[in-house]
């Protein structure tokens, strides 16, 4: 029988449930109080009373701790941190690709800015499969058709202006000095440009020239990298505004870029691009409120389906890494991953079913589907092409100021220095984003994510993204700030970072180190990390999950607010060189 998580089967879920092996029925919570970094705690987290930032480059939290301490607020050090993690962070920093920002005041006014890249207006729905009529990854993740109209300056240009308190050229100012007298090449960009550098940069000369020395080996551990045209391209940034990167000198690098080497993105689509402000996507999970991305990103909608699912278990009983709350979250992270690839795309050109996604009562038809002791396979509640998937990069930041205000922001190239191309003279890394599309329906992209017509290429259009920067608030108050890299992990990731805090009361650092595991429906296979006992991966096998210990997944940067107002930040140990640091 063919079965899936699928709102349009609501009504017949809810009628099987009577027959379906069941779950505790809305069981109550047994979750012991949180920790806040208590002594006899493994991991603890940096704590700070004034202000906090959670980044993956020691240099660029560094940057937005400043411009707090110069009395910047929360928004201020996030689009600081931006633009610093664009030169120190060349993996997934950038001014050429785009993502997400969501904020909340303090007095609980949550908002969120999208500045995914958008579709060329010549982009087409099979511009992306070869003679043959088969997705040619090639074109979507190498080639000059790979990348989408930028956002990222539009996006922390109008974060700035309507939310921040100081000019954009003070908070480019930092980052212009990095990229100008360069810094110190830490041991994150040296093993990243030994191993991807390679692959994506060192084919396109503008590329090899700035990541790689005169004799083709790349920079390495200590080295001093610096970059005059991408320091050029800031300081007109801080000079002209956005429109330097949309109309002025920087657009037609791009666009010279694209037009001498077959690419779409023309200066008419750049000088149209736009960053949206759109309401956060919210639910609530045992008490908590969460507020997450809304579409074009799927992560807002299945973090709180998914929780909306789990709420129907007593996970804390079931404890931390025991097999039953294992199975139970992977089973709840296929059915939102199924419905991922039926509904979600970019909102201004389909209708995503939002409400009935994130209602507690389609969670409920699922949690009634789901077998604690017996994993349904995957195949059973959707068939689809099973393919490896790998890469890490995007990267998350968070920010909480003096006054109380979170921002959470996940941007990136899509993977690895995305497209591995350097725009003319720019000095500025392209992305690959027209990736996240579903260049075909039923054949997975780089992350083995599979997708349908909701989330085909059309001219314009935004492609789905799963990145999910979330804000979780109690009693009213901000108390968890967090988001992730990790391409289709991320959504599981930041689950965890949920759970793990609400569930299992576990202190922030204890939640970011704790080891993941992560389910998307296709391939039927539960990813885990190293760390979790062979015996409950072996109950986990004879429940019917496909186990596979695979590398880490996500680096989280997280900041969670105390009762007392303490702020308590944590950086993920599976990244080297990232900090959170306060004042
Ligand atoms: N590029 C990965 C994502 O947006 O989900």
């Amino acid at each position: 029988m063919m079965m899936r998580g699928n709102i349009r089967q609501l009504g017949w879920a809810v009628m099987m449930s009577l027959t379906v092996v069941s779950v505790a029925d809305a069981a109550p919570a047994s979750a012991p109080p949180v920790s806040y970094g208590v002594e006899d705690d493994t991991f603890h987290p940096v704590r700070a009373q004034h202000g906090m930032v959670a980044s993956v480059d020691a240099l660029a939290t560094q940057v937005g701790v400043d411009i707090l301490r110069q009395g910047g607020n929360a928004v201020d050090a996030a689009v600081a941190v931006g633009f610093a993690l664009a030169v120190t962070h060349p993996q997934a920093g950038n001014l050429g690709g785009g993502g997400f920002m969501l904020l909340r005041t303090a007095s609980g006014r949550a908002t969120s800015i999208d500045f995914r890249e958008m579709a060329p207006t010549r982009a087409s729905r099979d511009m992306f499969l070869d003679k043959q009529g088969n997705a040619d990854s090639k074109l979507s993740l190498t080639s000059h058709l790979a990348s989408g109209t930028p956002g990222s300056v539009a996006g922390f240009a109008l974060a700035a202006q309507k939310y921040g308190t100081l000019p954009l050229s003070t908070l480019l100012a930092p980052a212009i000095k990095l990229a100008r007298d360069g810094y110190i090449v830490n041991d994150a960009l040296a093993d990243d440009l030994k191993t991807y550098g390679k692959e994506v940069l060192l084919a396109h000369p503008n590329s090899k020239a700035i990541f790689f020395k005169p004799d083709g080996t790349p920079w390495q551990t200590g080295d001093r990298l610096v970059q005059k045209n991408l320091a050029h391209s800031l300081q007109l940034i801080a000079q002209q505004g956005p429109d330097a990167f949309y109309k002025g000198e920087i657009a037609d690098e791009i666009a010279g870029e694209m037009a001498q080497h077959g690419g779409l993105i023309g200066k008419a689509d750049l000088a149209a691009y736009r960053a949206v402000e759109r309401k956060p996507v919210s639910g609530t999970y045992r008490g908590y409120e969460v507020f997450s991305m809304p579409p074009p990103s799927s992560g807002g909608i299945h973090i709180v389906q998914i929780l909306n699912i789990l709420e129907n278990f007593d996970l804390a009983k079931m404890g931390f890494g025991s097999a039953d709350a294992m199975q139970v979250i992977a089973e709840a992270e296929k059915y939102a991953y199924a419905d991922r690839s039926e509904y979600l795309g970019d909102p201004d050109f389909v209708k995503v079913p939002w409400q009935a996604l994130t209602s507690k009562a389609y969670a409920k038809s699922i949690a009634q589907q789901i077998d604690v002791a017996k994993a349904r396979p995957s195949s059973e509640i959707k068939p689809g092409k099973l393919e490896p998937y790998e890469s890490n990069q995007t990267t998350h930041f968070s920010v909480v100021d003096k006054q109380g205000t979170a921002v959470a922001v996940t941007y990136t190239l899509n993977t690895n220095f995305g497209s591995g191309i350097v725009a003319g003279n720019s000095g500025i890394l392209l992305n690959n984003e027209m990736d996240d599309f579903s260049a075909k329906p039923g054949t997975p992209n780089v992350y083995g994510l599979v997708g349908g017509e909701a989330n085909a290429v059309q001219p314009a259009k935004r492609p789905l993204s799963s990145m999910s920067p979330t804000i979780v608030a109690k009693g009213g108050k901000t108390w968890l700030v967090t988001g992730s890299p990790g391409g289709s992990r991320i959504i599981t990731t930041v689950l965890q970072m949920v759970v793990n805090s609400v569930d299992f009361g576990m202190n922030v650092a204890e939640a970011t180190s704790a080891p993941r595991f992560h389910h998307q429906w296709l391939p039927d296979q539960l990813r885990v990390e190293k760390g979790f006992s062979p015996d409950t991966l072996r109950l986990l096998e004879n429940k019917g999950q496909h186990v596979k210990v695979l590398p880490a997944m996500g680096s989280t940067q997280s900041i969670m607010i105390g009762p007392d107002g303490t702020l308590y930040g944590a950086s993920d140990p599976r990244t080297p060189g990232d900090l959170s640091a306060g004042y």
